[in-house]
């Protein structure tokens, strides 16, 4: 248990200030340690997360069920896979191979491929009452929701720059409902995604004059078209200045080109809807700067939860090869910011 946490009263909760994509509140945990509501799915893909991926995305670091009956002081109680019911991991919206079910009882009978989707639904909400964990067990009788802690990508920066990129030429789940399959494919269409395998869905900006974030949300950022797209990547890396920050982009092409690699190499995995994450330290004179926990750029895959690979299948057969919409817009990003450092040079 962290410091400050008490079984019974929980850690109180605010809503996390770089938030810059994305619809649903976020709140911070600690200062290394967010909490977003728990989808099965990217509960799942965080829990059997393979080592050769885990540098591109945030630790996960445990569950909570989120009271927010008091909104002034929204309480989060640590629990453990055990706690969760049947609503949490709402299985009749998301569909998990036979293999991740019997996994997640701990059956050790062999996978049975043949069951319905009906079946295993049965199967997985067969689990009773949500039980309770030490630190619930006087305030059980509350609403609580259940949520992830994911490490704060954020926390290693003091004034970041932050940029939500969505990837990928196709958006929808293996589970989307046709509804919201045709409402995505229409959204690829009418953005960027299709084009350039990537759209804007957010970012914040810090100013060193203004010391001020500017924030463009996500509405503005679907309106873009190819070189509106550029141009803002563009203002992005300028740190709210008109010059390219160079040494940035230098460092963010790197590990683009390494993260191109890994994802080349896992072959099968679908990250549909998912975001890339971009950001560097916004303050030049930042104090920091010669801590050793502090980092000048980071780059992580986020919002995992139409992330599909072998062991979180809809449907077989599997998907082959690697994620092209994914890499699409990796190369694409990669050869826009080496275009502005080439740009910036021939200066
Ligand atoms: N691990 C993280 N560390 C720091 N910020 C994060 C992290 N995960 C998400 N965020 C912030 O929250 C926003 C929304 O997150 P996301 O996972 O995309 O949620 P949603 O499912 O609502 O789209 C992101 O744009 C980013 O600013
Ligand atoms: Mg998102």
């Amino acid at each position: 248990m962290d410091a400050g946490e008490s079984p019974s009263s929980g850690t109180i909760v605010n809503e996390f200030f770089h938030r810059v994509g994305g619809h649903n509140t976020i709140y911070l945990f600690d200062e290394t340690t967010i909490c977003k509501a728990l989808l099965p799915r990217e509960f799942y893909f965080y829990k059997r997360l393979k080592n050769s991926l885990r540098s591109f995305i945030p630790d996960y670091k445990g569950i909570v069920k989120i009271d927010m009956k008091d909104e002034e002081r929204i309480r989060a109680y640590r629990v453990t896979e055990a706690d969760l019911s049947a609503t949490d991991l709402d299985f009749t919206k998301e569909y998990f191979s036979p293999e991740i079910v019997n996994d997640i009882y701990k059956k050790e009978e062999s996978c049975d491929t043949s069951k319905s989707d009906k079946e295993i639904n049965q199967q997985t909400t067969s689990k009773g009452p949500e039980c309770s964990s030490q630190g619930l067990a006087d305030t059980d009788k509350l609403e609580y929701s259940a949520y992830i802690l994911l490490e704060n990508v954020s926390s290693k920066f003091i004034n970041p720059c932050i940029l939500d990129l969505k990837m990928g030429t196709r958006q929808h789940g293996d589970t989307a409902s046709s509804v919201k399959a045709q409402k995505q494919m229409e959204r690829t269409k009418s953005t960027t995604s299709s084009k350039l395998g990537v759209r804007m869905c957010g970012m914040q900006i810090y100013s060193e004059a203004e010391r001020a974030f500017r924030r463009r949300d996500k509405y503005y950022c679907r309106s873009l078209s190819v070189e509106g797209f550029k141009h803002h990547l563009y203002e992005f890396l300028c740190n709210g200045t008109d010059k390219l920050r160079v040494d940035v982009c230098i460092d963010f092409l790197q590990r683009l080109k390494e993260m191109k690699q890994v994802i080349e190499e896992h072959r099968g995995y679908r990250f549909f809807s998912s975001s890339l994450l971009f950001i560097y330290e916004g303050q030049l004179d930042s104090p920091g700067k010669n801590r050793t926990n502090k980092a000048d750029i980071d780059i992580r895959i986020i919002d995992l939860a139409h992330t599909t690979c072998d062991r979180l299948l809809h449907k077989l057969p599997p998907y082959e090869g690697p994620d092209e919409g994914f890499l699409k817009g990796l190369q694409n990003i990669y050869d826009f910011l080496y275009e502005f450092v080439e740009r910036e040079r021939k200066i």
